[in-house]
């Protein structure tokens, strides 16, 4: 715990009913909605904001389908647009955030300025002023004993818990290298519709645009990359690496790349490789090795946790049965806290510095350069429009020829 006793005027903790808000109602924020429900605790779904009708109306019927008595959002609290999100929040005791990424720095900075606990997805920006902007609610946050979990589930798996105390501990000595994977297939594309405007095809697109998503390295990969760091108890300097569009090219692809393979050089020389790409068909990975003075470590989320000596001999293995699912378990510990009136999670400082992470590595793939920490830290590149609204123009657009430019090694400016 890091602390009790949180200042008036946030939830403290009593037999009150804990509101909820939930901002952005499609598959994660709906998922989450129904971990948080699931909890314990004496709560209620209060309020709900999406940019679009038809993702909130289905978020409802799903809710209601299952906790039809701990769903209480009337038609008024029923918010749609960029701009929901205030007045959602202003109904809740914790908020739930679940948009794109590319929202997350200016919804977290509302909801810590509204003194809400918060639980917010990963990754939690997609550009350099979004991180800085959520590293200042971060301590905001933590002023005000607000406590804030961060949907980089492996860190409440219990697999990776028992695992990374053990490399802690110093079961396989001090980490000198490592390897962490997000190889898989893709994901959807939804098809342009008559009448479209621009800023509508992208946020049903949102993968494909970084001012969005981040590019796959941040918003998947992230969760690898946070695990190195976790395991390594520190962040990198530098990012060195490469990536392209070698086989997702189509016009329905915005400007990320479907491959990015980056060294991460920390400060005592360890380097973790990185890789993610996104190949149908292609063989699929998704796990964390680590190489260590006395031994290695291998972790999936798959409940595995494994720890060997340096002559291949097994000191622990994790027994992943009857495990509890990750993403319940968040939500059990965080509502357990607010509604005890504790102060026990401030994640969103390393979620925000995992993030970092990945967009570091995005950097380096996009630039073919190697890009130091603070030049990632403090780059002024800002992704964002000029304004949220469907008839604004995002920053980025698709040629006479209906592609959109994409970031060239060698010559794009990254930082
Ligand atoms: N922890 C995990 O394992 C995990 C898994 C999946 C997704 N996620 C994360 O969850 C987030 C959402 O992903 P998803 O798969 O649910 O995507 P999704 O497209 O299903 O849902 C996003 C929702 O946000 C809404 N939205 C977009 N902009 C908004 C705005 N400005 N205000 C209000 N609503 C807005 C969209 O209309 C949509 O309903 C992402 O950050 C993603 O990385 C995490």
């Amino acid at each position: 715990m890091l602390s009790s006793m949180p200042l008036a005027n946030v939830y403290a903790g009593g037999s009150d009913v804990i509101k909820i808000a939930l901002i952005g109602c499609g598959d994660r924020g709906t998922g989450a909605a129904f971990q948080a429900l699931a909890t314990k605790q004496n709560l209620k779904l209060v309020a709900m904001a999406d940019a679009f009708q038809d993702r909130l109306d289905k978020s409802y019927k799903l809710l209601t389908s299952k906790h039809a008595d701990k769903v209480a959002v009337p038609e008024d609290k029923k918010f749609i647009g960029f701009e929901g999100y205030k007045k959602a929040i202003a109904e809740a005791d914790v908020v739930l955030l679940a948009t794109p990424p590319g929202f997350r720095p200016i919804h977290f900075e509302e909801a810590v300025k509204q003194n809400k606990h918060v639980f917010m997805e990963k990754p939690v920006a997609t550009d350099s002023p979004g991180i800085r902007k959520v590293l200042a609610a971060a301590e905001e946050a933590k002023r005000k004993k607000l406590n804030v979990v961060v949907g980089l589930q492996r860190r409440y798996q219990e697999s990776y818990r028992e695992t990374i105390k053990r490399i802690k501990q110093g079961a396989i000595g001090d980490i000198v290298g490592g390897q962490v994977y997000w190889n898989s297939g893709g994901v959807w594309v939804r098809p342009r519709t008559p009448g479209q405007t621009e800023m509508e095809y992208q946020m049903r697109n949102w993968f494909y645009f970084n001012w969005l998503c981040g590019d796959h390295i941040v918003e998947q990969h992230v969760h690898n990359i946070d695990v190195a760091n976790w395991v390594k108890g520190s962040y990198p300097i530098e990012a060195y690496g490469a990536g392209s569009r070698f086989l997702r090219t189509g016009k329905d692809h915005g400007e990320i790349y479907d491959n990015h393979s980056i060294e991460f050089l920390y400060e005592d020389g360890t380097v973790i490789f990185s890789q993610c790409r996104h190949f149908q068909g292609a063989q699929n990975r998704v796990d964390e090795s680590f190489q260590g003075t006395k031994g290695k470590a291998y972790l999936s989320a798959k409940n595995t946790g494994k720890l060997w000596d340096s002559k291949g001999g097994l000191l622990f293995e994790h027994d992943g049965k009857g495990n509890p699912n990750p993403y319940q378990t968040e939500h059990d510990e965080l509502f357990a806290a607010v509604a005890a009136g504790q102060f026990k999670f401030a994640d969103a400082e390393y979620g925000a510095k995992s993030t970092l992470t990945g967009l570091m590595g995005r950097y380096a793939s996009y630039s073919g350069k190697v890009i130091k920490w603070d030049e990632a830290l403090n780059s002024e590149i800002n992704l964002q429009p000029e304004r949220y609204a469907w008839d604004a123009k995002p920053k980025i657009l698709p040629g006479p020829d209906g592609y959109y430019p994409h970031a060239i090694p060698g010559k794009t400016v990254v930082v």
